[in-house]
């Protein structure tokens, strides 16, 4: 017997099969990305055609892979909350009639812990990870610090005043007419890059609290484009290009990392683990371990391909929401907006069977 889970909050419709020991049979992953560039950013109807036309195929090649039927599946689990109401609707929808159907319980899951446990998946030999940890969660929609101690008991420790940074990332590659979504474009120049070359701004250094604000950057890279397109009459190109691709990288994923180590020591935990679509980056991915080292955090950052968004981590959370004896009413509704602190409102009070 197998967990079925779906994720559909943004724009990726994506499907997993965990089995009964909690191992990874399959993970399906469709992005939406090319129906979504020519407009600069996530349409939301676009999104929601796209969820309702992918999600059968989406299941049904998780199933295949995994080798196993739809009879096979014991409890179907899907993302509830929060992100695009209407493209959260389409995986919850198709969650509930499946489990409606199969007699099976449904679990539904809060989004963002399901990238708080991305790292708890043992696949690819990833390192193996247990609360408590820091949670640094950074999207294109969110970029938090959770302290994370089970589902169900995450806190809110810091998150963004404004962009998050994968918005400062898509935002800075837009301007420089690198297309959408630019963090993985700007990643690719940042490695032919001085990063020392312009100096870019950090906000809100104070250590006082774990909040970031992510949009002077962004007006700073828009003010130097500018100023360099007066000086030299063209826009950024060759190795000026490579150099503010490394100047903007290196200022966000150090703005990261200073709040993120900050607060593990702060509230004295050893463990930090990294998750969210940002968390690809190649730069933030090697500068995390080495803050850790230098510090005495053991910094988790998961595969490439559980860092954005994917079933896999909707499976983890829900094997933990199971492992409770915690599931969802079918009268679960989609919520575009909710806190983490409250994803155990998802799930019913345990039951002891
Ligand atoms: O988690 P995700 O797939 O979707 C949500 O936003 O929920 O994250 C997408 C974000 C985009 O802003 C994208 O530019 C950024 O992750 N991203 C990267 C890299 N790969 C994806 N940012 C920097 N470097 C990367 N290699
Ligand atoms: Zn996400």
């Amino acid at each position: 017997m197998v967990l079925l889970a779906i994720e559909s909050s943004c724009d990726e419709t994506a499907a997993a099969v965990v089995s009964d020991v909690g191992a990874v049979l399959s993970s399906v992953v469709h992005s939406q990305v090319n129906e979504h560039a020519a407009y600069g950013g996530v349409v939301p109807e676009i999104a929601s055609r796209e969820h309702l036309a992918r999600i059968d195929d989406v299941v049904a090649r998780a199933l295949a892979e995994a080798g196993v039927g739809v009879a096979d599946v014991s409890a179907v689990a899907c993302t509830y909350g929060p992100g695009l109401i209407g493209a959260l609707l389409v995986g919850l929808s198709y969650a509930k009639g499946l489990a409606a159907s199969l007699g099976v319980p449904f679990i539904g899951v809060h989004h963002i812990e399901g990238h708080l446990l991305a790292a708890a998946a043992d696949v690819d030999s990833a390192p193996f990870v247990e609360p408590p940890y820091m949670g640094l969660v950074v999207s294109g929609g969110h970029t938090a610090l959770y302290r994370f101690d089970g589902v169900g008991r995450s806190s809110l420790v810091g998150q963004t005043r404004d962009d998050a940074a994968g918005e400062a990332f898509d935002k800075s590659a837009k301007l420089l007419g690198l297309g959408y979504p630019g963090g993985a474009v700007i990643d690719r120049l940042a490695q032919r890059g001085d990063a020392s070359r312009i100096a870019m701004p950090r906000s809100l250094r104070d250590r006082s609290h774990f909040d970031y604000s992510f949009s002077g950057l962004k007006t700073a890279v828009r003010t130097w484009v500018e100023k360099h397109r007066q000086s030299t009459g063209h826009d950024v190109a060759g190795q000026d290009l490579f150099d503010l691709a490394a100047s903007i990288q290196e200022a966000i994923v150090d703005m990261l990392l200073h709040k993120a180590i900050l607060a593990c020591r702060r509230k004295q935990l050893s463990t930090l683990v990294i998750g969210g679509g940002v968390a690809a980056n190649s730069h933030l991915r090697a500068e995390a371990v080495r803050r850790g080292r230098d510090n005495d955090i053991r910094v988790v950052v998961p595969p490439r391909a559980l860092c954005t968004d994917n079933a896999v981590m909707i499976a983890m959370a829900a094997r933990r929401w199971q492992a409770l004896q915690r599931t969802s009413p079918l009268s679960l509704m989609a919520q575009a907006d909710v806190a983490v602190d409250r994803a155990g409102d998802a799930v019913g009070p345990a039951t002891v069977s």
